[in-house]
């Protein structure tokens, strides 16, 4: 199924089944490190693959937000939860705002969608573009290829009065890519039960690599170790 589907499909579940993550906790811990960093100084924030908008939620406490996805049903869910806050929908690809952030940030592994390693170049060469000097942009990177397990079975539930959500999947590779089919079952009172097989496609690269095509579009670059992911954290600097 297509990214735009699964995403539609899969909105309106997100928040619920990721409401085990603690976005503010999250927000804080990436605060400090772009304080370590920034040297702009404005507050103007962009957020790219925002999904449903709930990092902006914490980060609209500290800076002029707005964010960027590829999914209509995510973007309607942030719209909804953030009114006031501007919501694109855009491909990171082909990222254009025509304005300049102090911080971008894309958490989460949204980059993992990025199909191929030229579209991921051409990804962070339209981020920088997007910085103002001294601006720093966050990347939550998806897993490495040497920190992948192949087969590995993967469960995530969540259960209401009102509706019992259970998605599964086993992860595979394909060279760099990491295939997960998800299964779905949803039962929703007054709705019944629905179960559909989403596969996600993720390209997988090692730190090192994104720090060298980070370096290539011109940014100065750290890698930070953070508490709530052992993906770590990827700053780019414009200098
Ligand atoms: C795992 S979700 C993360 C969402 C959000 N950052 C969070 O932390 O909850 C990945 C998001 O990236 C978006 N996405 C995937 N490919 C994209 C692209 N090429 N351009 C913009 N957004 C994209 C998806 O629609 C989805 O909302």
């Amino acid at each position: 199924m297509a990214l735009e589907a699964l995403y539609d499909e899969y909105a309106r579940y997100y928040d619920l089944l990721y409401s085990f993550k603690n976005y503010q906790q999250e927000v804080i811990e990436v605060q400090s490190i772009i304080d370590k960093y920034r040297t702009s100084t404005g507050i103007d924030l962009l957020e790219v693959g925002c999904g449903t908008g709930q990092h902006l939620k914490y980060y609209k406490e500290h800076y002029t937000c707005t964010g960027v996805d590829l999914n209509a049903g995510m973007l309607a869910i942030a719209r909804e939860q953030l009114p006031d806050v501007p919501f694109y929908e855009q491909d990171m690809v082909q990222l254009n705002l025509n304005q300049q952030f102090d911080v971008i940030s894309s958490l989460f592994s949204s980059i993992g969608y990025v199909a191929n390693q030229h579209d991921l170049v051409t990804t962070f060469a339209a981020m920088a573009a997007h910085l103002k000097t001294g601006g720093v942009l966050v990347i939550e990177p998806w897993l490495t290829p040497s920190g992948f397990t192949p087969g590995f079975i993967h469960m995530t539930t969540y259960e209401s009065e009102d509706v019992k959500i259970a998605r599964m999947g086993l992860s595979e590779a394909r060279g760099n890519t990491c295939l997960l089919d998800m299964h779905y079952l949803v039962a929703e009172k007054g709705k019944g039960v629905t179960t559909w097989v989403d596969r996600n496609e993720l390209t997988m690269y090692e730190i090192s690599e994104l720090v060298e095509m980070l370096e290539s579009v011109g940014l100065q670059v750290h890698v930070e170790e953070l508490g709530f992911t052992k993906r770590g954290l990827i700053v780019g600097i414009k200098k």
